[in-house]
């Protein structure tokens, strides 16, 4: 299986020479954050827990988050990445190792110039700056609800933020304190990147609003607002000559960043959220993520031919009125995180093939709580019942099943009936 997917993304990434288009598949779920090292390696961050370095086409993966991964970063000798689960890992060198100290999700990362300082944006309102060498964290506060995303100046002195509250502060790295409030938008950011030189900030916003402004004053410098929402992603290259804004209606926007025309404006998906941008260090390829598990690359003069990032097929995307309940159950709440077939292609969530009769925690290719490998439930028609009538968070406390209740009897009956059907292993 794994093999067949190498396969699959290497065969992608030859296509790229061709027309200069290139999928890399592996990925389970959405993919939520991106990032490109100095020689052209991808890292991915993805709803399904996991963390992909790919180097030619082909993924490296890194289990170990027990929840969705919203960030990841190059460090020196490694990756950091940080999610739902709220803690920091850090993965260099072979080594795994956890940091814990967020009390909220980790949105974003960012690394400093010299590389020996993270700091980390979390819903916890708080910015953390951990040494690399492994000393402990400090813990900024300021803003009022939580922080979307970091970003250093290039002398790494400052740290510049962005937040749920609408602001955008700078900090003085040293000392812990806020030395200026930037800019109130009003609705919050989501999305803050730096110019590479310092001169320039770019934000995102719920409302739509994307807006550049300068460092040193926060005078404006201009209002790039295209009236899609919210704002999702941004990113610009190593040199700065490019900023690529993705948002919730599935556009990618690249600007041009001396004189902020617009160079491409394009529709990257059919349906639903861009979630993630990165440039290669040259410049020419624009990497995206989304709703669909494949990573896009295109080179940006061939950027408004791209074919949409989904696959009209899934069933997630398909119109509810052409299924029938239990079916639309299982694609409304389960499909992102569980397969129906043999195997579980590296989703957030065990498959549930061959699920009725069988005990909790038995599918082999797949990592497991101890709790839910610890556990003696035999799940049948009754058990998975419960485990929506209560909710997973209190059927087995620990499991790292998000928390979700299916409250009506009868969309609970026909989901078990439609799992009854379609999980059936073959004889
Ligand atoms: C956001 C991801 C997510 C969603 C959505 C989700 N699950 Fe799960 N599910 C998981 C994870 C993660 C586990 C493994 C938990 C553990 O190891 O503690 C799991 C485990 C299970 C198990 C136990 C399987 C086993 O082998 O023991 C069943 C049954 C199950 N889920 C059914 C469902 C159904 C039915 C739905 C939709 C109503 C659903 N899940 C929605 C993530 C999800």
């Amino acid at each position: 299986m794994r093999s067949l997917l190498w396969a699959l993304a290497m065969g992608a990434a030859t296509t790229a020479a061709a027309d200069g288009f290139a999928r890399l598949e592996g990925h389970g779920g959405p993919v939520m954050g991106l990032d490109v090292g100095h020689e052209g390696q991808v890292a991915s961050a993805s709803f399904d827990n996991a963390i992909g370095l790919w180097r030619d086409g082909a993924p490296e993966w890194f289990d170990g988050h027990r929840a969705a991964v919203n960030a990841v970063a190059f460090v020196p000798g490694g990756l950091a990445s940080g999610g739902d689960d709220t803690d920091l890992r850090l993965w260099r060198a072979g080594e795994a190792t956890r940091h814990p100290g967020h009390t909220a999700k980790i949105m974003d990362i960012a690394v400093a110039p010299d590389g020996a300082t993270l700091a980390t944006a979390s819903w916890d309102r708080r910015i953390g700056l951990w040494p690399l060498d492994g000393g402990a964290p400090r813990f900024l506060e300021g803003h009022a609800v939580g922080v979307n995303a970091v970003a250093f100046s290039p002398d790494g002195r400052l740290l510049w933020s962005a937040g749920g509250d609408g602001t955008l502060r700078e900090w003085d790295v040293a000392t812990g304190a806020q030395t200026r409030m930037i800019k109130s938008h009003g609705f919050g950011l989501n999305e803050m990147v730096a110019d590479p030189a310092g001169v320039w900030l770019a934000y995102g916003a719920i409302d739509g609003g994307t807006r550049v402004v300068d460092a040193a004053t926060g005078a404006e410098r201009a209002d790039l607002t295209a009236g899609r929402r919210p704002i999702l992603a941004m990113a610009t290259d190593p040199a700065g000559r490019h900023l690529a804004v993705g948002d919730g209606e599935g556009y990618i926007m690249v600007v041009d960043t001396a004189d902020w025309s617009i160079a491409h404006d394009f529709r990257a998906t059919r349906a639903g959220p861009v979630w993630a941008l990165a440039f290669s260090p040259d410049g020419g390829t624009l990497y995206a993520g989304g709703l669909e598990s494949a990573i896009h690359a295109w080179p940006l003069h061939a950027l408004d031919t791209a074919p949409p990032m989904d696959d009209a097929d899934q069933s997630f995307l398909r119109p509810p009125g052409e299924m029938e309940n239990g079916e639309r159950q299982f694609a409304r709440k389960c499909s992102i995180c569980h397969t129906l077939t043999p195997g579980s292609a590296r989703r957030a969530g065990p498959t549930l093939h061959g699920v009725f009769g069988r005990p909790a925690g038995r599918v082999p290719d797949y990592n497991y709580s101890p709790t839910l490998a610890g556990s003696d439930i035999v799940w049948d028609e009754d058990s998975i019942d419960a485990l929506f009538d209560l909710g997973p968070d209190h059927f087995i406390p620990g499991s790292k099943m998000p928390m979700q209740r299916i409250v009506a009897p009868q969309d609970r009956a026909d989901l078990i009936a439609y799992l009854r059907r379609t999980t059936r292993p073959q004889e």
